[in-house]
């Protein structure tokens, strides 16, 4: 299964994806996918080294659009059509301690050097080709906000985890997706980050008139906000408990 987490800035994405990753790493061969163009916490946070961004595999971001879908799944792929994640090249692979693969796709950093729609489009290129084995699953890691759907990238996830962090700002973000989502008919969740039991129940009041279905809650979490901070590996605490409950609720797990 390939599952894109997706929402405002700052809600809490990449934890979530990394809470998720260490959970479903005790049952699945777990890729994590950092289609992030320009934060770049994500390995940090897992614990994982760095690998080379993939575009760089297919020759820069220059060459994406030059080279077209097809290229891309011929470069990528060992049999030339379908993308098995185990053929890509070990450089743009790398491992966290637990076995959770991380792959990034690129970041956009120098002054002038262009748009990230290459990135996007290279997403969702290797994410339309690839071909799961049944023990193994896919968690993209997303840039903030909805530019992916304006990308289509979404046509290549079969679910979409939504992150909402106490703000209405970030409801009101979820139900777009969900509502650009539909057509496609897969599936899609919502997660609550960073809510007091308090500011929950207002939150699910609020998405429940928006017509949102929360699926989980995942608490504000001091180990997670300090690790975050400090730039390592993530630690935490009661959230992880939470986050088995969301991935059991949404029959992952
Ligand atoms: N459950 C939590 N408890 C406490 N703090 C949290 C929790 N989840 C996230 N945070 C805090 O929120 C910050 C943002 O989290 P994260 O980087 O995962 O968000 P994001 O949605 O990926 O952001 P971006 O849109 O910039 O990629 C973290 O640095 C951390 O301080
Ligand atoms: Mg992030």
């Amino acid at each position: 299964m390939k599952i894109m987490i997706c929402g405002k800035g700052g809600t809490g994405k990449s934890v979530i994806s990394v809470l998720a990753a260490r959970i479903l790493s005790r049952k699945y061969s777990v890729y994590l996918i950092d289609s992030d163009e320009s934060n770049t916490l994500l390995p940090d946070i897992l614990g994982a080294p760095r690998p080379k961004p993939l575009v760089e595999y297919l020759g820069g971001r220059g060459s994406i659009f030059k080279s077209g879908e097809i290229d891309i799944v011929r470069a990528l792929s060992k049999a030339g059509r379908g993308i098995a994640l185990k053929d890509l090249p070990s450089e743009y692979v790398s491992k966290s301690p637990e076995g959770i693969r991380l792959v990034i796709i690129g970041k956009v950093r120098n002054f002038g050097e262009g748009c990230a729609c290459p990135l996007n489009y290279l997403t969702r290129t290797l994410l339309k080709n690839l071909v799961l084995n049944k023990d193994e699953i896919v968690l993209v890691d997303t840039d903030a906000g909805i530019e992916h759907i304006g990308r289509r990238v979404e046509e290549g996830t079969d679910a979409i985890l939504a992150v909402a962090d106490p703000t209405a700002e970030s409801l009101k973000l979820a139900k777009t997706l969900k509502d650009q989502f539909k057509p496609l008919n897969r599936k899609f969740w919502l997660v609550l980050n960073k809510a007091t039991p308090e500011v929950a129940s207002i939150m699910i009041e609020k998405a429940g008139k928006m017509g949102l279905e929360v699926n989980g809650i995942v608490g504000f979490d001091e180990k997670i906000f300090k690790s975050c901070l400090e730039g390592k590996v993530l630690r935490a605490g009661k959230s992880m408990l939470q986050m088995e409950n969301l991935l059991k609720a949404i029959n992952l797990l």
